[in-house]
């Protein structure tokens, strides 16, 4: 009997190692931080003060690689702000299987909603946020006049950081807005809203430098990847554009001041299909000074887009401006176009619109091959410098393409845009992965 009972508090202490054993093991699977466990339900209410919570755990802990994990399930939330920096220097890794939804009814519903933005990440470097779930910014349920603009996501001073492989839906403003960054990717994203709703970027970037937007499907009502002020050395390469207002630099010079450049974009190997412009550069009418430089856009597939190739220095949207008389004081130098090609849905396939009082120099168009359904494609330049087309420029576009006098007299001058291939200012990087 004693025996037995021996081997019975034996079995006993067997188990407790066991279970300290056990114990010790979750210690390690304790650096991933899921919301669920710290309040946050699948629910209509507003989830915020839990995930600020999970935040506040992940972001705090010594561990290293901790992760936050929203799992699957929809949850709603009002703006909240995921803010740096963290204990330990390094972002934790943001997994989102779930979806994210702001309150169902009106204005948010029960959720605070900023005009700014609903999810920041700021101050952060290292950042990862990435999972098979969605952020649902349910603009399309918004009706009336007081719609508000809040961008879905705000990277804001977030450095050496990637964002991938999540949907963004029907935002209410922006989808994604990377400002103040350096060194972020954006890659494998879907971005997904009504051709008719406005201002719904897909991708922005401004006041920031040595950004890469890869490999994504985006279809929004307005611009599918737009290049603001303040931006130096972005790649856009692999994104299948449209619905949409297309691929954009700009607009530019709604503000002025030092920040209003773009310096060093490469937009490369895109499809854009459907949309009202395919390559743009947009300045606002009698904007004060800023510039764009080096720029190249490059192996381009249109598909019936209106305005495949335009430079417009007059912007104006809903003709609500100003000075819509006076041009702009933006310049534009070192912009190729090359290797583009597909249909244009009007005839009009290339307009390069500069301003008066700043010509844009340095255009090379280069291997354009547009067709304009039954008539031939025509071609628009004001204000330009050359050297505009080696040759036949506007090849299959059939038009006759007479470069503008005045840029052939800019022809040998112009050596700068020889400079583009050599992207001098292009800087491999790598970031978390
Ligand atoms: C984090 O994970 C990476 C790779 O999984 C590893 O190399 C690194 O040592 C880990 N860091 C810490 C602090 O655990
Ligand atoms: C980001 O990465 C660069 C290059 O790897 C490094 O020099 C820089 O210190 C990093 N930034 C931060 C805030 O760690
Ligand atoms: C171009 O983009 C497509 C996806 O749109 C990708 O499959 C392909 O590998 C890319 N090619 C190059 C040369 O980057
Ligand atoms: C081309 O785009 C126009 C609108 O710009 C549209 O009306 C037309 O149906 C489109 N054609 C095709 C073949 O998709
Ligand atoms: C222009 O594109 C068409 C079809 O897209 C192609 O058949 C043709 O060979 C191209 N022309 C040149 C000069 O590349």
């Amino acid at each position: 009997m004693a025996s037995t009972f021996k081997a019975i508090t034996f079995f006993f202490a067997v188990l407790a190692l066991l279970t300290g054993g056990n114990a010790r093991g979750k210690d390690q699977a304790a650096s991933v931080f899921d919301v669920t466990e710290y309040g946050a339900a699948p629910s209509n209410r507003d989830n915020r003060d839990a995930f600020l919570a999970a935040w506040r755990a992940a972001c705090g802990s010594t561990a290293g690689n901790s992760t936050l994990l929203f799992p699957k399930g929809t949850f709603a939330a009002g703006a909240v702000q995921f803010e740096g920096p963290c204990r330990n220097g390094d972002a934790p890794v943001v997994v989102i299987d779930g979806v994210l939804q702001p309150c169902a009814g009106g204005s948010g519903g029960g959720c605070r909603l900023s005009d700014d933005a609903w999810i920041t990440f700021s101050g952060l470097n290292n950042l990862l946020v990435t999972g098979a779930g969605t952020l649902d910014g349910q603009g399309h349920h918004q009706s009336g006049k007081a719609k508000s603009k809040t961008t879905t996501l705000v990277f804001d001073g977030v450095t050496n950081s990637t964002l991938r492989g999540l949907r963004l839906v029907n935002s209410r403003g922006f989808h994604v807005n990377l400002r103040r960054c350096t060194r972020v990717v954006a890659e494998g994203l879907g971005i997904h809203a009504p051709a008719a709703s406005r201002n719904t970027d897909g991708v922005h970037v401004g006041l920031s430098s040595h950004v890469r937007i890869l490999n994504s499907v985006i279809g929004t009502g307005d611009d599918c990847v737009s290049v603001g002020p303040g931006s130096t050395d972005v790649v856009v390469r692999g994104v299948a554009c449209g619905p949409g207002h297309g691929l954009s630099v700009g607009s530019l010079g709604k503000d002025g001041g030092e920040q209003d450049v773009v310096r060093g974009l490469v937009i490369e190997n895109c499809t854009v299909t459907g949309t009202t412009n395919g390559v743009r550069i947009k300045t606002w009418a009698g904007s004060p000074p800023g510039a764009a430089s080096n720029i190249k856009f490059q192996d381009i597939t249109m598909d019936n887009v209106s305005n495949p190739i335009i430079i417009d220095q007059r912007y104006c949207p809903h003709d609500h401006c100003s000075d819509a008389d006076k041009p702009s004081l933006v310049q534009i130098s070192d912009v190729t176009f090359r290797r583009i090609e597909g249909t244009s849905s009007t005839p009009l396939a290339v307009q390069l619109l500069c301003s008066e009082d700043r010509p844009c120099t340095g255009v090379r168009l280069d291997g354009i091959n547009l067709t304009c359904g039954d008539v031939p494609c025509r071609s628009e330049f004001s204000n330009v410098r050359g050297p505009l087309a080696p040759a036949p420029a506007v090849a299959q576009a059939q038009a006759p393409s007479p470069a503008p006098a005045a840029s052939r007299r800019e022809e040998a001058a112009d050596a700068a845009s020889e400079q583009l291939g050599r992207s001098t200012w292009w800087s491999p990087f790598t970031v978390r992965g």
